[in-house]
Parts: structure tokens; C-alpha cells; sequence
């Protein structure tokens, strides 16, 4: 048969899967320019890098909160430095057996906290009714061992 080329290819139809590819592709790329175009999602790159930035800041706070917690705790060599600062610092009112003398027992159960952060503030910051600050006199590291050597006597 002589029928024009034009009307010869209208006979063969376009392949179901090829269309179904086709309208796909259209339809991602629709969604994908959409998702992507800032005034239409109101997505932007700079929205991506604060949300990461926030998910950073909260893991390294997760590990500063603990980084509270006594670095010395159950660490002998500590324990015994610790031990002799409060031999010079502590035992004249806490009393050489940690049971009270003009100030309270540190063995027994504690009036302001019994937490780590709670008792490094008790000894560095003072308290009240007679404790005198140390943070300035004995630094954070010492408050630490002294800290270390009462919890072992605590426990
Ligand atoms: C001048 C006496 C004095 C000295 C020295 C002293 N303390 Fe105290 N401490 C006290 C008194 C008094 C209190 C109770 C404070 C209050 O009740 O407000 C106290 C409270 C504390 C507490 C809180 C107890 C609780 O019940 O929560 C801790 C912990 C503590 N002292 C540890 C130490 C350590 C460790 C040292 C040595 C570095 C030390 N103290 C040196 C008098 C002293």
C-alpha cells in the first residue's frame, strides 16, 4: 500500500509503560521544582543549614550536660589528692572523719543536693549557713578531686 508516512506511523501506538515513564518523569519533576523552589515551599538552603546546625548544638549540649558528672569519680590517684586537700581545707569544720564537727557530715544524706553539679556549687560557690567558697582558692580541678575523695568516703 502507498499511505502517506505520516498516516502510517498513527497506527502504532505509544507504549503504555513509555507513557506511564513519561508522565512520571513530569510529575517528578513538577514536585522536585515545586519542593525546591523557595517561594513556592518556602524551602531554602539556608533553612536546611540552621536545622542542621541546631541538630549539632543539641548533641554537643547532650555532652556537656555531661561533662557535669565528677571526671574524678573512682579514680584512686584522684581520690588520694583529693583526700589531702581535705585534710587542710575541709577537716577542720566537716571533721577528719567527714561526720560534722562545726559544720555538717558530708556522709549522711546532704541538705542542698546530693547530684554532682548540686555539691560541686556547695563547695566552690559556698553556702549560707557557714560554707565558705572555695572555687577561686582551689579551682575547678581540685573541687573535683576533693569531690571525689567525700563520694568515696560516701559511699
Ligand atoms: C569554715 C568551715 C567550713 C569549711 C572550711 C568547709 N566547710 Fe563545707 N560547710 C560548712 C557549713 C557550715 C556548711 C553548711 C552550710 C549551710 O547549711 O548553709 C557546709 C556545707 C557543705 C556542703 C553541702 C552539704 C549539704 O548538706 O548539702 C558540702 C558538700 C561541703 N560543705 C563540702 C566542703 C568541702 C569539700 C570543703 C573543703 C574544700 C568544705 N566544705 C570546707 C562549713 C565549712
Amino acid at each position: 500500500m502507498d499511505e502517506p508516512i505520516g498516516k502510517m506511523e498513527a497506527h502504532n501506538k505509544v507504549p503504555r509503560g513509555f507513557l506511564v515513564l513519561l508522565f512520571g518523569l513530569i510529575a517528578f519533576g513538577v514536585y522536585y521544582i515545586a519542593a525546591y523552589t523557595p517561594g513556592i515551599s518556602g524551602w531554602s538552603q539556608y533553612k536546611v543549614l540552621s536545622k542542621e546546625m541546631e541538630a549539632d548544638k543539641a548533641k554537643a549540649a547532650a555532652g556537656a550536660a555531661k561533662m557535669t558528672g565528677n571526671p574524678y569519680e573512682r579514680d584512686e590517684k584522684a581520690v588520694a589528692e583529693g583526700q589531702v586537700i581535705y585534710a587542710g581545707k575541709c577537716a577542720e569544720c566537716h571533721g577528719k572523719d567527714l561526720k560534722g564537727a562545726d559544720g555538717p557530715s558530708l556522709v549522711g544524706p546532704l541538705k542542698f543536693s546530693e547530684q554532682d553539679p548540686g555539691k560541686y556549687e556547695s563547695i566552690a560557690k559556698g553556702r549560707p549557713g557557714g560554707m565558705p567558697p572555695f572555687e577561686t582558692e582551689l579551682g575547678r580541678d581540685r573541687i573535683w578531686k576533693v569531690l571525689a575523695y567525700v563520694d568515696s568516703v560516701r559511699e
